[in-house]
């Protein structure tokens, strides 16, 4: 508790002994978000760092918002290098003020409603040929249909790369989160920098052959915005690899978890067929119930007051957006799965100038795999004695595989 109490002012009575890494999280959070719900927002110390914990709803939509007081940008601190995924380039999820606003609006038109609703018969061809690949009643949900539909829906179909070339993408974020071993002060590992530098020469080819031959999607936006001058060859790879590896796994894991939750709860899985029109409300209440994200953070520009609990002046602040899904002051019976709930404004998309970009894309990609799934399939159930192990990194709540023993449908209409 020293190094707390070295940080000035704060009560140590409102400090929380928790482990925000701990894995039982991901399986069952629901009696530690409880607890951490009870009392309100609390301080502990994570990463040996003394941070405020934010758990209430109404507090982490406010944080969430509050980008005068909540800095996105990673702090370069002794250490940086193991955060530093992107080469030292700017990103839109972890920049502020103008530099934001600049990337934002050079990623933006792609992935509006109208250029995502124009995907959907791509997205639907994706999913209707993985199906066909499933022989027999029983599969993996998440290694042989949501993974492989969301790459490609993201690599193929969202940023227009031929298939091919997706290595370069997949190859440059394993290296990104193999980051997270680096020792404190150590230099980038040679594997990190050759799949970076091969994403750079990559973007170079994609320059030269955009301009004999444009195509559409978010690289040939990237490539207009490069030549407007908004863009270098760094920053289109660190957006690029941000769209990926952000888009990707959560879309991936919001397919298995609707799964996994409509497999669990029969009775919800026939009312979602019996009355398709139910899928919006199914998708808001796993995103709030089994949400694909379990936290967001932020870092205090500034002293100030989040409605009641002293915030520092560089502070980490941590947005348990997942614990506030269970916030009795907003859900009724929190702790229930119930696809019927009154809908409420969901907080897994973030809040403010950093909502989330791929929004339509992640709720298009995902109603798309799921209606395909749903006329293929009578009915599906989790296989008998499966064991759901989690998977992904600290923020994710992410099953490593779904396994699904299904009934087909006598007669399929594609
Ligand atoms: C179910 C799927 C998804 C969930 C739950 C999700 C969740 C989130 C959340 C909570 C944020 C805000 C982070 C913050 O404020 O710190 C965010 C931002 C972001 N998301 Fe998503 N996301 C999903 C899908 C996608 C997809 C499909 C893409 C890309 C195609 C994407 C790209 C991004 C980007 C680039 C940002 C940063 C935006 C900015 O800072 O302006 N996400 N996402």
């Amino acid at each position: 508790m020293s190094g707390v109490l070295a940080m000035d002012g704060l009560d140590p009575g409102r400090f929380r002994d928790i482990d925000l890494f701990a894995p039982e999280l991901k399986v069952d959070p629901r009696a530690r978000f409880a607890e951490w719900l009870r009392d309100g927002s609390f301080y502990a110390v994570i990463s040996g760092t003394p941070s405020a914990v934010l758990t209430r709803y109404r507090d982490v939509a406010e944080a969430f918002a509050d980008h005068e007081r909540l800095s996105s940008e990673k702090p370069r601190l002794p250490g940086w290098e193991k955060l530093d995924y992107f080469n030292g380039e700017l990103n839109i999820a972890f920049s502020d003020g103008a530099p934001h606003d600049r990337l934002r609006k050079s990623l933006a038109p792609p992935l509006l409603p109208t250029a995502i609703r124009a995907l959907e018969t791509q997205v639907a061809g994706v999913a209707e040929a993985l199906l066909d690949d499933i022989v027999g009643d029983e599969f993996d949900a998440m290694a042989q249909l949501a993974l492989p539909a969301a790459r490609t829906a993201i690599l193929g179909e969202l940023l227009g790369l031929p298939e091919a070339d997706f290595p370069i993408f997949i190859n440059l974020t394993e290296a990104m989160f193999g980051l997270g071993d680096l020792p404190a002060g150590a230099a980038h590992p040679p594997s990190y920098t050759a799949a970076w530098a091969a994403a750079l020469d990559y973007i170079g080819s994609i320059i030269a052959r955009e301009q004999s031959a444009p195509s559409r999607g978010v690289v040939s936006q990237l490539v207009r915005a490069h030549h407007d001058g908004d863009l270098s060859r760094g920053e289109i790879v660190a957006q690029l690899i941000t769209l990926y590896a952000g888009g990707t796994s959560p879309i991936a894991t919001l397919i298995g978890s609707t799964l996994l939750m409509l497999a669990r709860h029969p009775d919800q899985q026939q009312a979602l067929r019996d009355n398709p029109a139910l899928l919006d409300a199914a998708l808001d209440e796993v995103l709030r119930f089994h949400s694909p994200g379990l936290f967001n953070f932020r870092f205090a520009r500034h002293d100030f007051d989040l409605n009641g609990l002293p915030i520092k002046a560089a502070m980490p602040v941590y947005m348990i957006g997942h614990a506030a899904n269970f916030d009795a002051d907003i859900y009724d019976r929190p702790f229930e799965f119930d696809i019927l709930r009154e809908r409420k404004p969901l907080l897994a998309f973030g809040r403010g100038v950093h909502f989330c970009i791929g929004f339509h894309a992640a709720r298009m990609v995902t109603r798309v795999v799921l209606r395909a799934l749903f006329n293929r399939f009578e009915s599906f159930a989790v296989k008998a004695d499966a064991q759901i192990h989690y998977t992904g990194n600290p923020q994710e709540r992410a099953p490593a595989a779904v396994p699904l023993v299904v009934r087909r449908s006598i007669s399929v209409s594609h």
